[in-house]
């Protein structure tokens, strides 16, 4: 059995995917086993014979080299809009008995599974007569622990407190956070040193805009997998 990462962010569009291409890339350049997944995909691309396409782990898969197989998403609905909501409108709920088992065998195959959530920590996953699930929920379940992708600039001390605090409140570990389309200066510097010094939590690496590499050693990255 492999070890694995949640990678979590503030929340929808913050750059999970973009950061975890450059994760599982770094590890692959290293030379390890990696993998990819994600519970929950919704806002699929549409091709043309109406097959719904997980974007993000095609992403993932392409920047990092992993073979299909290695990428593994179990839900994937078409409207962009939470996956509790794209799950109702298509009546095609989340059965977490499958999330788990999808879990389990993708961790299986790879020695570092990254673990992509939806949004931020408070995404529903499910929400119906039968269950509510949040994706805090799901994170607890599979005991992840979790790595915050937040933008460097100006509003992430609120965004990125708000989050640890979040993970804590649900016994999530928090290994730190990836700030990202760091442009560095004054107000960025600052914000790396508000959330280090509210949270006790490291910001590991700063991701520029158009970055190829993840710019952390891949060391210090696989260190962070349980
Ligand atoms: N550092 C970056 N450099 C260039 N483009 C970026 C960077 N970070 C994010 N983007 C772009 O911003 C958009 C949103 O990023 P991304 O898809 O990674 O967000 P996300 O948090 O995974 O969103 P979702 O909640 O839908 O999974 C994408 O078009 C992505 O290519
Ligand atoms: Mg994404």
């Amino acid at each position: 059995m492999g070890k694995a990462l949640f990678v979590t962010g503030t929340g929808t569009d913050i750059g999970k995917t973009y950061v975890t291409a450059l994760i599982v890339k770094c590890l692959r350049d290293a030379g390890l086993s990696a993998g990819y997944y994600k519970a929950a995909l919704s806002g699929a691309e549409v091709a043309a014979d109406g097959t719904l396409l997980p974007g993000d782990a095609l992403h993932v898969a392409r920047v990092a080299r992993l073979d299909a197989a290695d990428v593994t998403v179990s839900y994937v609905y078409r409207d962009a809009v939470s996956p509790h909501l794209a799950a109702q409108i298509e009546h095609r709920p989340m059965d977490f008995a499958k999330v788990a088992g999808d879990y389990c065998r993708a961790k299986k195959r790879t020695d570092y599974l990254t673990v992509e959530g939806s949004g931020g920590i408070i995404c529903p996953l499910r929400w119906d007569d039968d269950e509510h699930v949040v994706l805090d929920d799901l994170a607890v379940r599979l005991r992840l622990a979790a790595l915050v992708v937040a933008d460097a600039g100006l509003g992430t001390i609120n965004a990125v407190v708000l989050t640890a605090e979040h993970l804590r409140a649900r016994g999530i570990p928090l290994r730190g956070f990836i700030f990202n389309n760091w442009q560095g200066g004054l107000m960025q510097e600052d914000n790396v040193r508000m959330v280090e010094e509210i949270t006790g939590a490291r910001v590991l690496a700063r991701v520029p805009h158009g970055a190829a590499e993840l710019p952390m050693g891949a060391d210090a990255l696989a260190a962070l997998y349980a």
